[in-house]
């Protein structure tokens, strides 16, 4: 290998078969294995964002309701199979974006600039998640789903991800 060449990422040189498995199965265990973690009893469920997390909600969004509002709408209007993420950035800015199917915005060399960074609020907008309880309903499913946030570990993950990035 010459100098300067790109270097190949191991699962670069697989078959393409076995990198789509990979990504497929890889994302899904990650995304699920977040999902379940940013959800609590509704009776423990705290009613939003604490410190600074709530602070950085508001500084991008205006209030709580606002980005509700707005994380609302794009899960809604997500087509298909997917997630909703709530990402910080490396720029430091907060985005609500979504994912098709088991993608997630981890996955630089899948999604837009725009969407890449580390999430700390994911939804999962696969039909599986919510048909049996509101059939096809997404947005019942969804007015439920904010019910039953673990706004704690928002927060926890927040103050995470900006110690990784930097605020
Ligand atoms: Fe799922």
């Amino acid at each position: 290998m010459s100098r300067g060449a790109p270097v190949k990422s191991v699962s670069q040189k697989l078959p393409q078969v076995v990198q789509d498995c990979i990504r497929h199965s890889g994302g899904a265990h990650v995304n699920h294995t977040a999902f379940w973690r940013f959800l609590s009893p509704p009776k423990s469920a705290h009613l939003g964002p604490q410190g600074k997390a709530a602070m950085h909600i508001e500084k991008e969004f205006g209030t709580f309701h606002e980005f509700k509002a707005a994380f609302t709408e794009a899960a809604l209007n997500h087509d298909g199979s997917g997630w909703a993420w709530l990402v910080y950035r490396p720029d430091g800015r907060l985005v609500i974006t979504t994912t098709s199917n088991e993608d997630n915005p981890l996955m630089k060399e899948f999604v837009d600039w725009r969407d890449h960074g580390r999430f700390i609020l994911a939804l999962d907008l696969w039909e599986h998640s919510y048909y049996s309880k509101y059939k096809n309903n997404r947005k019942k499913y969804i007015e439920a789903w904010w019910n039953v946030v673990n706004w704690n570990f928002v927060s926890k993950a927040h103050a995470i991800v900006t110690g990784i990035y930097g605020l």
